[in-house]
């Protein structure tokens, strides 16, 4: 007797991007994303800017991954949705859409953590993609968070280690800002150091005990680094700027890896994963495979559209919250400091 599949709409609000998915079990259906221009020209998410254009784009997304899906509104057995952490704003207005759809439809409500979600990421897909097993060590980066977690099951997770700062795609998103990029300049460093040599400057790492992070230190150095180099070429920027990006890129790289290979030694653990919108960023991916052959490691990197901000990673949290009951009622609220353990 085949059960019958679990359809549930996901939905995303946690910063600048506005995204629905409908997951049908494991299996994406559609995933919508609106991201938001606005905060280009401010160099960094506005919340006021961000929950207003959450508010605009939050029904054409849903009605477009409904549409995308193939399905009808009352196929739908549930809504998940992130309700934490990140900008309160933007938060509530995919919260309060979660709960009037819920009521309106008369189904279940599951309160995603966002930081389970990117972790979760990895669970997309059927039975033929290969997925992380339990125990696994993910590292999470992306704008907000660096995290190093220890995943024991799908909804059980422990923090082993965190930034004491600045998170990973900030050191990127800075840095980006000194050398005169957009907001958010992440990508931007990425594209440019493909051309630079990795080893011409060399920026100091942090010395941080445990499995702890710290950014701030390297964005003040590579700050003093551009002003002195400025002040005896003022077109020093612009001559170095791909081997700037590249030794700026190697530099958080390594940090970065420096504490996911003591975590793998000291647990005895090889299923690696990385997730966030940092893992994007083609010298993490090139970093860990290098490390996973060298290291027999078995390594799980997100496809690039479930890596940034989206819905289907808050789907499929749903998807095992559902399955184990852990649904929310109407009196939940958003939570912008939302804790890692619910
Ligand atoms: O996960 P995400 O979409 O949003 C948060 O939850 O923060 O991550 C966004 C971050 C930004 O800091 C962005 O600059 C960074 O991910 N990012 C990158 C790349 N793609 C996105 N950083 C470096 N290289 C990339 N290719
Ligand atoms: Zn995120």
């Amino acid at each position: 007797m085949s059960l019958k599949p679990l359809i549930l709409l996901g939905i995303e609000s946690s910063c600048d991007d506005t995204s629905a998915a409908i997951i049908k079990d494991t299996i994406i259906l559609s995933n919508v994303v609106a991201g938001q221009e606005i905060h280009t020209k401010y160099g960094g998410v506005v919340p006021e800017l961000a929950s207003r254009a959450h508010q605009q784009n939050i029904i054409p997304v849903v009605q477009q991954a409904i549409a995308q899906a193939g399905i009808a509104k009352e196929d739908i057995a549930g809504v998940a949705f992130t309700r934490g952490p990140g900008l309160l704003g933007s938060l509530v207005v995919g919260t309060s859409f979660a709960k009037a759809f819920a009521l309106a439809q008369n189904i279940p409500m599951l309160d995603v953590n966002h930081m389970y979600g990117h972790v979760l990421a990895h669970f997309i897909g059927g039975e033929e993609k290969k997925k992380p097993t339990f125990p696994f060590i993910c590292l999470t980066i992306s704008g907000g968070h660096t995290q190093l977690v220890l995943v024991k099951d799908h909804l059980s997770m422990e923090v082993i280690g965190t930034t004491i700062d600045d998170a990973a795609g900030e050191a990127f998103d800075k840095t980006a800002k000194l050398l005169g990029f957009p907001y958010p300049g992440g990508p931007l460093i990425d594209k440019y150091a493909q051309d630079g040599d990795a080893s011409k400057f060399v920026f100091a790492k942090p010395n941080m005990p445990n499995y702890d992070y710290s950014f701030s230190g390297l964005k003040t150095s590579i700050l003093y680094f551009l002003q002195k180099q400025m002040k005896e070429n003022s077109a020093f920027v612009s001559e170095e700027l791909n081997h700037i990006c590249a030794s700026v890129q190697q530099t958080i790289v390594d940090i970065l890896f420096t504490k996911l290979v003591k975590a793998s030694k000291e647990l005895g653990i090889s299923q690696i994963a990385i997730a966030g919108g940092v893992s994007a960023n083609s010298g993490v991916r090139k970093r860990l495979l290098e490390e996973g052959q060298k290291r027999k490691w078995d390594v799980f990197i997100p496809e690039f559209q479930y890596c940034t901000d989206n819905a289907a990673m808050i789907a499929i949290t749903g998807h095992y919250m559902y399955h184990q009951g852990l649904f929310a009622d109407q009196s939940i609220s958003a939570t912008a400091r939302l804790t890692f353990n619910r």
